[in-house]
């Protein structure tokens, strides 16, 4: 969590740290802060809030100019969001910003402190900072060197030395941080968008390698302080892609992404009509072999997880179990040689999902991770790996994301099926060619969007509601609540329909808003049977469910139609009026749409 930003080059650097910044708010948002250097000596601007509150203070305190420096903006994890608690943190004579966690900082402030250090934070990033301040001698790398040594945790930090006025340093372990070169300039960042603006042309930064930047040199040691060679990447996302291109949000701009990010995750993946997945590193024999399937990832993306249970299960017939990456990797689970553990993560750095999958290798399984991000952590570490093809996410709650990898989950599960010989290659090529028709049926939803922000409207007001659904639809309820209440703030929870009057339908009362996804026919009878007892009991019901349903009107009080496709790809069309009406439901109440409150986009921390 949080985004860390450098700069040191021939522009005006506060500007460059907070055009950086504002890339990397989705990291978090508590507060913001940048250091420059101004005529030789370290300059500190820095507010609880966001940016826009940085831009403000400066305005009032006056903007730091200089060419070098380090920025921040954070989600807070060691201290509450407050002024004195917002990076940049300083020791006497070296200041530094922050990502990560620094698990053993008590004990080190201990030691600090009866030194005489004297502290005025209650971060764990200052116990960082005085301990490079303990051990510099004039020479920064060494300090670097020395107080990793001390370090536990996870951590990406920018370094600033009092002495050094034109140079930045950076050094990572298990926090993601890039090192950006362009002509006669260098830049750190957290990601890649941050830097766009000005290069395209960037190193990764592997685990204990310290980055010494100037504007004419980047050069990068390991801790023996031996110069490393590294190979020069090049963006591929452009700043068009990672900007909100003309509407009003970035997550209406993502939803409207989905028939593009489809066709561009699928389309070199099927060849001669059928799902081709041999880029991943996964032999066909490999496949049929699988004794059972774990996919382990956390919130939207374990919800896409889910949806890939029921398609694998229902055509391979293979046993999966979804857990969530916190749960999995304390639960002690019976994972083996034989299986295959599933990682699904837009970031690729999500902390949980990175340790669980780390336990599943430990354990002997396979993994296969299902990534976004290119050269995150987790696509790293991975033994196979399949990139989803979605470009940035930038708004917190994820919808492009999800489609894609729902997307690569539906691919996998025809794919597995047909190799195991449990559907013929006449139904693979079906169900491929259904998959391919959904970015086209997706932009028929999103042709006309009145009516979700009519059901929006309806709901807006309430304190709480239900989304239900049976089977594909329970899955995708899960998803839809999640997506509402993360950006609304009402509160929601999704229930298997049928399961309803075991103890939840209690909640409905006159007026109680349910959402009911009803768009699998070999349910749907069931499912409007559980319509009508909440209906019964005054509860106004939206249903989302297919065009062909026919007369709706005794059913529900509204209903959202969508194209009609095979019952088992309904999640791929059904999920696009759930994010619309999320999101028209956050406009509404005027929620910060793409920066919900106390969340942050990359969660890095455990
Ligand atoms: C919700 C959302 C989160 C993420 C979760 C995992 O809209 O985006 O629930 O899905 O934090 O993140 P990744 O996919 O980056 O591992």
């Amino acid at each position: 969590m949080c985004g860390i930003v450098g700069y040191v080059g021939h522009r005006d650097c506060a500007d460059v740290l907070m055009n950086g910044l504002s890339k990397l708010e989705y990291r978090g948002y508590d507060s913001a802060g940048i250091a420059v250097f101004e005529n030789g000596e370290i300059t500190v601007a820095k507010t609880k809030g966001r940016l826009a509150d940085l831009e403000n203070k400066m305005k009032e305190i006056g903007k730091p100019h200089g060419h070098a420096g380090i920025g921040h903006t954070r989600w807070a994890t060691h201290g509450e969001p407050s002024d004195v608690n917002s990076h940049p943190h300083s020791g006497e004579r070296v200041t530094i910003v922050h990502n990560g966690i620094i698990e053993n900082y008590k004990k080190l402030k201990e030691f600090l402190i009866g030194q005489g250090r004297v502290f005025k934070s209650a971060t764990d990033t200052e116990v960082v900072a005085q301990m490079l301040d303990y051990y510099y001698d004039g020479n920064p790398v060494e300090a670097i060197v020395k107080t990793m040594h001390e370090l536990e945790g996870s951590f990406a930090l920018g370094i600033v030395f009092q002495d050094f006025t034109d140079t930045i340093f950076a050094i990572r372990k298990e926090s993601p941080l890039i090192v950006g070169v362009g002509e006669n300039e260098s830049f750190i960042a957290s990601d890649v968008p941050a830097i766009l603006k000005y290069t395209r042309n960037y190193y990764l930064l592997e685990p204990n390698e310290i980055a010494v930047l100037s504007p004419y040199c980047t050069k990068i040691y390991d801790l023996h302080y031996k110069k490393i060679d590294k190979e020069l990447k090049t963006a591929d996302w452009d700043m068009e892609s990672a900007e909100k291109g003309g509407y009003e949000h970035y997550m209406l701009k993502e939803i409207h992404e989905q028939p593009t990010a489809i066709k561009t995750t699928i389309t070199p993946r099927i060849v001669n009509g059928l799902p081709s997945l041999e880029e991943c590193g996964i032999t066909l024999d490999e496949m049929k072999n699988f004794n059972q399937i774990f996919v382990v990832a956390c919130g939207t993306a374990m919800h896409a997880g889910i949806v890939g249970k029921y398609v694998i299960e229902k055509l391979a017939k293979v046993p999966v179990i979804v857990d969530i990456a916190s749960e999995f990797r304390y639960r002690d689970p019976i994972v083996t040689k034989d299986d295959l553990v599933i990682i699904i993560s837009q970031s690729g750095e999500t902390a949980d999902s990175l340790a669980a999958m780390r336990l599943a290798k430990s354990l002997g399984a396979k993994t296969l991770a299902i990534v976004n991000v290119k050269g995150s952590s987790i696509a790293r570490e991975a033994d196979m790996l399949i990139y989803t093809h979605a470009g940035p996410e930038i708004a917190v709650a994820s919808t492009k994301a999800y489609m894609v990898q729902i997307a690569v989950m539906y691919l996998f599960a025809f794919k597995l099926a047909y190799a195991k010989g449990m559907i013929d290659k006449e139904e693979c090529k079906r169900l491929t060619e259904l998959l391919q028709q959904t970015p086209n049926l997706i932009e028929t939803i999103l042709e006309d969007k009145t009516y979700e922000q009519y059901v929006a409207a309806s709901l807006v007001t309430a304190d709480s509601l239900l989304y239900i659904g049976r089977g594909l639809d329970y899955a995708l309820s899960m998803e839809g609540s999640l997506k509402l209440k993360e950006i609304s703030y009402i509160h929601s929870e999704s229930y298997a329909a049928g399961e309803l009057k075991h103890g939840t339908i209690s909640l409905i009362s006159e007026g109680t808003p349910v959402i009911a996804v009803a768009t699998q026919s070999k349910l749907i009878e069931k499912t409007v049977s559980n319509i009508k007892e909440v209906k019964a009991r005054g509860a106004k019901v939206t249903m989302v469910c297919r065009e062909s349903f026919g007369d709706d009107s005794d059913i529900a009080d509204y209903c959202i139609k969508v194209p009609d496709i095979d019952d088992i790809l309904m999640p791929m069309l059904a999920v696009v009026p759930l994010q619309l009406v999320a999101y028209y439901a956050s406009v509404l109440r005027g929620n910060d749409v793409d920066k919900p409150r106390n969340l942050a986009k990359s969660v890095t921390v455990e």
